[in-house]
């Protein structure tokens, strides 16, 4: 941020802090009151405030807008001074060990410092995108994935994670989708608290237990047009109903620290909005953690049009809720003035202090500043099955859309094209978040489908054009590839720095050179596998959508090669499932599964019924649902039983129905629960999806799923916007997706 000045001594220190209580007894709640007592306004201020490292690796700094935040010897400085409480993005175990010493040998008071990062999905080790593990459906895995990714990124000091992104997202052109779990909220709940239990292990305290940080609140994923940063204007159903259950769900999961967005709700911008942050988090809620300005939230309620000017939107940030300030040095230049002038009440800074240096102390960092930097830990490096973990979860994202004759798993005798932008090399396999991971460490798809290959000379690599410029001669060189090809495996879709922060997006096709390039391709008439790797839901052009096999890869991160090659030559069935619909134009966004009715719904999937929910050109439906995703067998559903059809006010409802594998290779089924509420006192979702569970099948074997309803289930944010269920008819499903499934209904009972 150019304005944002290096945090500069404004006030004389006190030299000295006698009798103040030092190492673990500082950290105890006397410790602090101690502490607290000891503070200049000036030493205060430096608690709240966090700035990122100066010594981080260049991904890092590009990560974010530039901040000014001086050299390494001026951050040691305004540690030592009491100027600063943390820094952010720094990967350098020595120099965290160097910060540290300096914070607690050479500053008066000796708080520790806290060193956190964007750890998003993996450190060293790069897992999937989280929108790619959450189409793994498998809050287990997220669990695991997260708790590898804190071991390493702690073996350097890292303490506090600014993840996970628990933002619903429902509008494809918005770019940080690819940070989260998806459009649902059951799915986005389960995966936010799972990470946040991944994030943190057993004990804060450990040496490898990193802080969660549930992010953005809210609703920043309900951007106006899909526009990263623009004002969310929705209601206060919908946020309770959708965008805060997430962050619910996390903090249950014992995350205490938030970050707000950078959004506006209804025209309240998230960094002074003190009904979001103290009504509701702290007031309902019960919220004990701290709230972190999400990078120069604060300086930037001036040009939102809420504050006059930098010291204005200190004041505003920290009244709306903001206990810290990141990157923009607000709350260190402005904080002590505004108390002494009485525009802050010190009472209030000494409260979010307190909150801070519990935090502190409950990472274990007042004991043993230095626990999670053991040099032993640092040199150990990482788990080599870490990589291990990698494929399995790189695997478990991948989503097939459609299989064609079976032309997928392919033999590995097969001559295979390889085509597209990402079909070898190191780059866009990682993903548009990743600040520590080297790409070269990532398996290209060349080599991972090359060394499954019985004849690795068997397969022609053409990129044919860039991401999003075309190649001189390069859609010649692929159809030649195609033409002496038995089969063709295009690899197209999104450059990793394609979604993300601040790539939002008018066209969520692919761009116009790979278009063309799949167009070549189609003509010479091959057998092709189209592998999609996106960020986002997108829109297929005819000729992609025409492929006779369509796979969904994401940004799988390390392993990428392999657990393709896993898949595509059948080691693996594929198992994922759409987090999110794709539909079929852009114009539908943001369009999600579980949107409303309307009064005028289509009777039919006939198209041009007049006067009724539908586009001229197509209905409003989803060229694949959230939720599908095929296996290798083939999986019929039959025979829904809701027992009785009813449930008592007080009682539970089972629904089952028979799963058959009707294909010749076993199939690995993520079978759906999803009701729909007929007549209530507030519109309902066409569907809502209530429960999942996994089978495997062998072929011809079925299996009775069953699933147990309770009230809670059909609970609503009704008239008054307090939860409520009402007795009536539902309809519900057991189903492959969101737009299929075997039917049946059932009536809750007045108590
Ligand atoms: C801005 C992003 O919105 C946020 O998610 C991230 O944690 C900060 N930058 C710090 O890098």
């Amino acid at each position: 941020m150019p304005n944002a000045a290096p945090i500069r001594s404004e006030a004389p220190q006190a030299r000295s802090a006698p009798d103040l209580p030092r190492g673990a007894q500082a950290g105890t709640p006397e410790g602090i009151e101690a502490l607290i007592a000891a503070m200049t306004l000036e030493e205060k201020a430096g608690q709240l405030t966090i700035m990122p490292a100066a010594l981080a690796p260049s991904l890092a700094n590009a990560a974010n807008p530039e901040a000014i935040s001086g050299t390494p010897s001026q951050q040691e400085q305004a540690v030592r001074e009491g100027r600063l409480g943390g820094v952010f993005n720094g990967d350098s175990a020595d120099w965290h060990r160097r910060m540290q010493h300096v914070a607690v040998h050479e500053s008066r008071l000796g708080i520790p410092l806290l060193f956190a990062a964007d750890v998003i999905h993996g450190f060293r080790t790069i897992f999937p995108v989280p929108l790619a593990e959450a189409a793994a459906f498998d809050p287990e895995l997220a669990r695991r994935t997260a708790r590898a990714a804190a071991e390493e990124a702690t073996a350097v000091g890292l303490a506090w994670n600014f993840a996970p992104m628990v933002d619903v997202s429902r509008d494809a052109r918005w770019g940080r989708g690819v940070e989260g779990a998806g459009e649902d909220v059951l799915l986005g709940s389960l995966l936010a608290a799972a990470r946040v239990e991944g994030f943190q292990g057993a004990r804060l305290d450990d040496a490898d237990a990193m802080l969660a940080t549930p992010k953005h609140l809210a609703a920043y994923g309900a951007a106006a047009g899909g526009l990263d940063y623009a004002g969310a204007d929705v209601s206060e159903r919908t946020l309770r109903e959708v965008y805060f259950p997430p962050f619910q769900s996390a903090f249950g999961a014992g995350a205490l620290s938030t970050m707000a967005a950078f959004n506006d709700v209804a025209g309240v911008p998230c960094h002074a909005n003190s009904w979001l942050m103290k009504d509701v988090l702290r007031g309902e809620w019960d919220f004990e953690g701290f709230v972190v300005s999400d990078y120069t939230g604060d300086f930037e309620l001036i040009a939102h049009g809420l504050a006059e000017d930098e010291r204005d939107a200190a004041r505003l940030a920290f009244a709306g809720g903001v206990d810290m300030s990141m990157s923009s040095a607000l709350y260190a230049r402005f904080l002590p003035d505004l108390v002494r002038a009485g525009e802050v009440d010190e009472a209030e800074v000494d409260a979010s202090v307190r909150r801070v240096l519990k935090l502190k102390a409950a990472l274990g960092l007042f004991e043993d500043p230095f626990n999670r930097l053991a040099p032993a830990r640092t040199e150990k490096g990482h788990a080599p099955t870490h990589r291990e973990l990698a494929r399995e979860a790189a695997r478990k994202s991948l989503v097939l859309l459609k299989n064609e004759g079976g032309l997928l798993p392919l033999a590995r005798s097969a001559k295979i094209a390889l085509i597209g932008p990402f079909a070898a090399g190191h780059d866009h396999l990682n993903g548009p978040w990743v600040l520590f991971g080297d790409p070269r460490q990532a398996t290209s798809v060349e080599d991972g489908l090359r060394a499954a290959m019985a004849d690795p000379q068997a397969l022609t690599v053409a990129a044919g054009c860039a991401a999003e410029a075309e190649i001189a001669g390069g859609i010649d060189e692929a159809v030649s590839a195609a033409r002496a090809a038995d089969v063709v495996v295009l690899v197209v879709g999104e450059g990793e720095r394609m979604s993300g922060e601040a790539q939002s997006r008018l066209d969520i096709g692919l761009p116009e050179p790979q278009r063309a390039l799949v167009e070549a391709v189609r003509a010479v008439g091959k057998p092709t596998v189209l592998i999609l790797k996106c960020g986002r839901a997108m829109t297929l052009d005819p000729a992609s959508e025409a492929s006779k096999a369509l796979l969904v890869a994401w940004f799988l991160g390390v392993e990428t090669g392999g657990a393709l090659a896993d898949v595509l030559f059948g080691d693996h069935a594929p198992s994922g499932r759409l987090p999110v619909s794709f539909p079929r134009h852009v114009a539908q966004s943001p369009f999600h599964y579980d949107r409303k009715i309307t009064g005028r719904p289509p009777l039919s999937l006939q198209h041009g019924e007049e006067f009724k929910a539908r586009y001229r050109e197509s209905l409003n439906l989803s060229a694949w649902p959230f939720g599908h995703g095929l296996t290798y067998g083939d999986v019929a559903y039959a025979d829904l039983d809701a027992g009785a059809g009813r449930m008592a006010w007080d009682g539970s409802l089972e629904v089952a129905a028979t799963i058959t594998n009707r294909g010749a290779r076993e199939a690995e089924e993520l079978v759906q629960l999803y009701i729909h509420d007929r007549a209530a006192s507030v519109t309902r979702p066409i569907r809502q999806l209530k429960g999942f569970k996994r089978v495997t099948l062998a072929p011809g074997a079925s299996e009775r799923v069953a699933f147990t309803l309770t009230r809670a289930d059909l609970t609503f944010v009704g008239p008054d916007l307090t939860w409520i269920a009402e007795p009536g008819r539902f309809t519900v499903w057991i189903a492959p997706s969101a737009e299929t499934g075997v039917e049946g209904e059932f009536e809750l009972l007045k108590p």
